[in-house]
């Protein structure tokens, strides 16, 4: 079986996921969220109280992480901008929730326990029970493709916290953070989908912070 250490993990380091659960019905949830390395069995997230992810992680205890450098997996399962299709995933072999048919590597988690981390936050610990690693060829580098992620981050937490007076100043900022991303995708990218995502992505978060 590959190990974490194999797939590039390191502790200190955060890498974005795409986590798989089940949800109390059964249907599968799909979500961006950062991992760091705990040792080389364990991993642990810290996830916003309001997720629907941490709530299957209390239910379930089970998920997958799944790494892909696909933009639009990212963009339609942290902005829900689609309606998620059953196709996109199968059932893991190993732990009771859905893994994405198509990525790079699978990792099967279970719980090991969750603590608050402030009002919002929750720190959850995940045990490792197998890691699935695919061969393919490698990716080039694109800036775009990685502003295009840097801003889906800035947006979702936007989209946490514009309903809260306090961080008024911190969405302020992060808005501006994702006008610099959309520099970098214009310059970079040009009449690509990175600039269709990106728009579409500014009329979303100008309508949160419109409402
Ligand atoms: C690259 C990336 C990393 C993210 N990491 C986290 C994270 O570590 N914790 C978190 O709560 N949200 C994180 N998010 C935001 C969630 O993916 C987003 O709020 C999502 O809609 C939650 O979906 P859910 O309600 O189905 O769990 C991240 C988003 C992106 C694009």
């Amino acid at each position: 079986m590959a190990t974490l250490t194999d797939l590039g993990f390191c502790q200190g380091v955060i890498f974005e996921t795409i986590i798989c659960t089940f949800n109390s019905s059964g249907c599968p949830n799909v979500a961006p969220m950062g991992v760091t390395l705990e040792d080389e069995q364990r991993v642990a997230l810290t996830i916003y109280n309001s997720a629907k992810t941490l709530k299957n992680l209390q239910n379930t205890r089970v998920a997958t992480l799944n790494l892909t450098d696909d933009i639009d997996v990212y963009y339609m399962s942290a902005l829900k901008s689609a309606e998620v299709s059953a196709d996109l995933f199968e059932k893991s072999t190993v732990v009771n929730a859905p893994k994405l048919k198509k990525c790079d590597a699978s990792i099967a988690l279970s719980v090991e326990s969750f603590k608050a981390v402030d009002m919002l936050r929750t720190r959850v610990v995940c045990c490792v029970e197998s890691v699935e690693a695919l061969k393919r060829f490698p990716v080039a580098y694109c800036r775009a493709r990685a502003a295009v992620l840097e801003a889906v981050v800035h947006a979702t937490r936007i989209r946490v916290l514009c309903g809260i007076e306090s961080e008024r100043l911190k969405v302020v900022r992060l808005y501006g953070l994702i006008q610099d991303c959309m520099d970098i995708v214009n310059r970079s990218a040009p009449n690509s989908h990175y600039v269709e995502l990106m728009v579409d992505l500014q009329e979303k978060v100008d309508l949160w912070r419109a409402s």
